[in-house]
């Protein structure tokens, strides 16, 4: 079953309105936090409620929050990472588009918390539409004086602005966004220290992931034991999977943490397109190694797709069916990690470009002997050698795919040509 709470209103086209949004209970947990709430009341229930970050790593928020220097005499900032960039992952954009009070209500909890009195809203350059909606959101928001100064007649001030993105998937990574949004280049900076000891302008900074800043209101509303009190021991509550690829109803599903993969895929998602059957998904967005068929029951949260040999990521599941040449789509992945890097790091500079000579001329059919073994080792020399994880998300869907399906690389070589596009194309 799906469970909506950061889609509760989902479907709603006036959710996007100030107004329909507070008829609807928002603002309730803002007013709420700076009514009757200290800053450290706020991230002891947020610990209590277990949230992990959204954005890829599933690190406790609460924790995070508490990092942040208490005697620092320095600005703090909050940062929402809008970025979504990882192939696969549609999520935030749809909170943004479609419920962008949620998003702004959560981030303003988040930046009391931490002591903050200036948020930044960090939006994918792509993302006109989302950023155009957060920034109309602000601004009802200022309107109300839910945002500006002495908000609630508390004294507490929060400033909050959108700004988009430098159009580049690193730029999704804490530290390049930090740059990005210091008017530098996305370039990724070595820890520690962190970004919540030392962040943007070398102040204090939380980075969170939209969808776990969005679930932030829910939480002071009902106490973070009843949020809790859904998912697996390890990790709680809900988490929105965006579903993609060869299934009947793909999209964004809202569900408890420890749902089965299968559910998703088959009865929510309707499963695999008439007459076909699934041959590899991708669980957690496209740097995630892959899943076979056999894993389907696989309950979706970190530890059991980690258990599996994946990651939940950012929640991006995509089905393959019989007809997918693995070779194709590791072409098309390195592609874009390739195009992507961000050229800090000798291995993923230079490795991410290697990788993709070899893989295209392999996916054309002019692969040679001794390719195979070229990529295990560049992939082996990417692997944990750089500064941020970009490379890393590189080789694991390659490693993957080359443990899991290796005979389609070497028919590629032997034969100059697919055995899959051979069997469903030219038939
Ligand atoms: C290459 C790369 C791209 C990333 N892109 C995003 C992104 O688009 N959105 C996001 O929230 N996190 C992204 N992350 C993860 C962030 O670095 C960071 O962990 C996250 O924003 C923290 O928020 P959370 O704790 O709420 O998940 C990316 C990481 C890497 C290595």
């Amino acid at each position: 079953m799906e469970k909506r709470i950061l889609f509760k209103y989902i479907d709603d086209p006036n959710q996007i309105h100030i107004d329909t949004y507070i008829a609807h209970g928002g603002y309730k947990a803002w007013e709420k936090t700076l009514k009757t709430m200290q800053p450290a009341q706020v991230i002891d229930e947020v610990k209590k409620s277990g949230l992990r970050g959204r954005g890829g790593a599933g690190f406790p928020a609460g924790m995070k929050w508490n990092f942040v220097p208490k005697d620092s005499p320095k600005p703090r900032y909050l940062i929402c990472n809008a970025d979504e960039s990882e192939p696969g992952t549609c999520k935030d954009r749809v909170l943004m588009e479609q419920d962008p009070h949620g998003v702004v209500e959560g981030m303003a909890i988040a930046a009391y918390a931490i002591g903050s009195h200036l948020a930044f809203c960090y939006v994918r350059g792509e993302f006109v539409k989302p950023a155009a909606l957060m920034e109309q959101a602000v601004k009802e928001a200022y309107d109300k004086k839910m945002l500006g100064k002495n908000i609630f007649g508390t004294g507490y001030d929060l400033n909050m602005v959108v700004h988009t993105g430098g159009g580049a998937y690193i730029c999704g990574e804490e530290t390049a966004l930090l740059n990005s949004l210091e008017g530098e280049r996305g370039m990724s900076r070595i820890r520690p220290p962190f970004p919540a000891v030392e962040g943007l302008y070398a102040c204090p900074t939380v980075v969170n992931n939209v969808e776990t800043l969005a679930a932030v209101p829910h939480i002071i509303n009902n106490g973070g034991e009843w949020y809790a009190s859904m998912g697996t021991e390890k990790s709680k509550g809900t988490k929105i999977f965006s579903l993609s690829g060869h299934v009947k109803k793909p999209g964004n599903y809202e569900v408890e943490m420890g749902t089965p993969l299968s559910y998703l895929i088959s009865e929510l998602g309707g499963g695999p397109l008439d007459g076909h059957k699934i041959k590899a998904i991708i669980p957690g967005g496209s740097s995630t190694p892959f899943l076979l068929p056999s894993q389907i029951d696989a309950p979706l949260d970190y530890e059991s797709i980690a258990a599996a040999g994946s990651m939940l990521g950012s929640g991006a599941v995509i089905v393959m069916d019989e007809r997918t040449c693995m070779v194709w789509v590791i072409e098309r992945l390195i592609h874009f990690y390739r195009h992507e890097s961000c050229g800090k790091c000798t291995p993923c500079r230079e490795g991410t470009g290697w990788l993709e000579q070899l893989i295209s001329r392999i996916e054309r059919g002019e692969g040679k002997p001794g390719d195979l073994e070229k990529i295990d080792s560049i992939c082996d020399n990417i692997l944990g050698r750089t500064i941020c994880p970009l490379g890393d998300a590189a080789v694991m869907p390659i490693q993957s795919a080359l443990k899991l399906f290796r005979d389609e690389f070497q028919y590629h070589i032997d034969h100059k040509k697919c055995l899959v596009k051979s069997e469903f194309e030219f038939k």
